[in-house]
């Protein structure tokens, strides 16, 4: 009998499982490649020596942590688990058909979770044939650092469900919220304007360290240009890519032509020596910098804030989760709805309307925005 059990033992699953361990859960993780559980148990031990190192991890709680993790490539091990987290790759077919092998083997009152991030909830639970025991738990990479987790409602989830992964996120030491089953969820969705607009000002002959200096200028930790190098740009123009589709191809959301065109290049970021920023010759992002823009980070809070309305309005997650939400999941220094609170309404609809003058209906104001602003319900 374990406590949790985590299928796919990649980056997601293998931090998954170190958070349950850190717990106190026993915990199982499960692959179809022996070398994924190589990889994920070393990835794992790795951490927690880092942990003992930094003096935040005892020599006796790093062995008892290690001792709760147990892997296989068999999924029947799954059957004694209560909840099951589902982390293998993106793939649609792929995750239905581990739903459906799960539903043959754990136990009926059984909650099955899955970690997407940008499929839906509900495409999962429409391959078993309970579908009110699916529910979606979104953890942020690096699992064990991050308090994050969007707890996903899909149209068949049952409420015991969600509270069953919720109680769970909260003994691992998370801090849940709850979503629902919408492109992007919270996190990924409000945080995109953070680097389409960045990437639009590009577009428009802007510098780069002039953008990411504006935006730290606003007390954020990196950039958005910074952090899509460090993401990687073939990574981050897949994220905006699916929502732009699941979107209905609202103009929000069109992705950044001068991305797409340094992927096809291979200027990839950090990772390919070349991004926005040059890392040969250990330069860093700051290195290329000039002084910061005030209008820059206005522009990129304000889309941001309006983004985070449009969630609100659509009944996608509390104003408050919404701020928890951005502050745990993306490291900002505010939520939106604070942000609203200290800049103004008025002054963000000011700067949305002459975005729009401009650049056309990507930027039309969320009518509770500008409700906000006036003081008065839209007409
Ligand atoms: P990954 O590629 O590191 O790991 C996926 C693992 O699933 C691999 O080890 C693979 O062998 C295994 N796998 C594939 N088919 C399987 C099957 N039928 N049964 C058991 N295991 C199987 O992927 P990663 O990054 O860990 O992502 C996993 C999930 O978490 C994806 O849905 C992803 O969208 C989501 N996610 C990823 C985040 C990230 O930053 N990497 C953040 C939040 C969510």
């Amino acid at each position: 009998m374990v406590d949790i059990a985590v299928v796919g033992a990649g980056t997601m699953g293998a931090g998954i499982a170190e958070s349950s361990a850190l717990a106190g859960l026993s915990v199982v993780m499960v692959d179809v490649r022996e070398e994924a559980l190589d990889l994920g148990r070393h990835t794992i031990k790795k951490d927690l020596d880092r942990r003992v190192r930094k003096g935040r991890l005892s020599e006796e709680e790093r062995r008892a942590s290690i001792g709760r993790v147990s892997a296989t490539t068999s999924l029947e091990s799954c059957a004694d688990s209560p909840v099951v987290i589902e982390a293998v790759v993106e793939d649609m077919a792929v995750k239905t058909r581990v739903f459906g092998d799960l539903e043959g083997v754990v136990a009926s009152e059984a909650v099955l979770a899955t970690n997407t991030s940008s499929l839906s909830v509900a495409g999962t639970a429409a391959a078993t044939e309970h579908p009110g025991r699916v529910v979606g738990m979104h953890f942020f990479n690096p699992v064990p650092a991050m308090r994050l987790v969007e707890v996903v409602t899909g149209p068949s989830t049952d409420p015991s469900a969600v509270s069953q992964v919720e109680e769970m996120a909260e003994r691992l030491g998370k801090t849940p919220i709850r979503v629902s089953d919408t492109p992007g969820f919270v996190v990924n969705r409000v945080a995109r304007p953070f680097y389409l607009e960045a990437l639009r000002l590009v577009e428009a002959g802007g510098k780069p360290g002039q953008i990411d200096a504006a935006i730290r200028g606003a007390g954020f930790r990196m950039g958005p240009l910074q952090l899509a190098d460090l993401i990687g740009n073939d990574v981050n123009l897949t994220v905006s890519e699916s929502l732009f589709e699941r979107y209905y191809y609202h103009p929000r959301f069109r992705p950044s032509y001068l991305q797409r065109s340094m992927v096809e290049g291979g200027l990839l970021g950090r990772k390919s020596g070349r991004g926005f920023y040059d890392y040969s010759a250990e330069k860093t992002a700051e290195d290329n910098e000039i002084e910061p823009s005030e209008d820059v980070s206005l522009r990129v809070i304000s889309c941001i804030v309006n983004e985070a309305f449009l969630a609100l309005s659509e009944g996608v997650a509390t104003a408050e989760d919404i701020d928890r939400a951005m502050k745990l999941g993306a490291n900002y220094p505010k939520g939106p709805f604070e942000w609203v609170e200290e800049i103004g309404a008025r002054s963000i609809v000011e700067t949305l309307d002459s975005l729009r003058a401009a650049n056309g209906d990507a930027y039309l104001a969320a009518p509770a925005l500008r409700e906000r602003a006036t003081g008065t319900r839209p007409s």
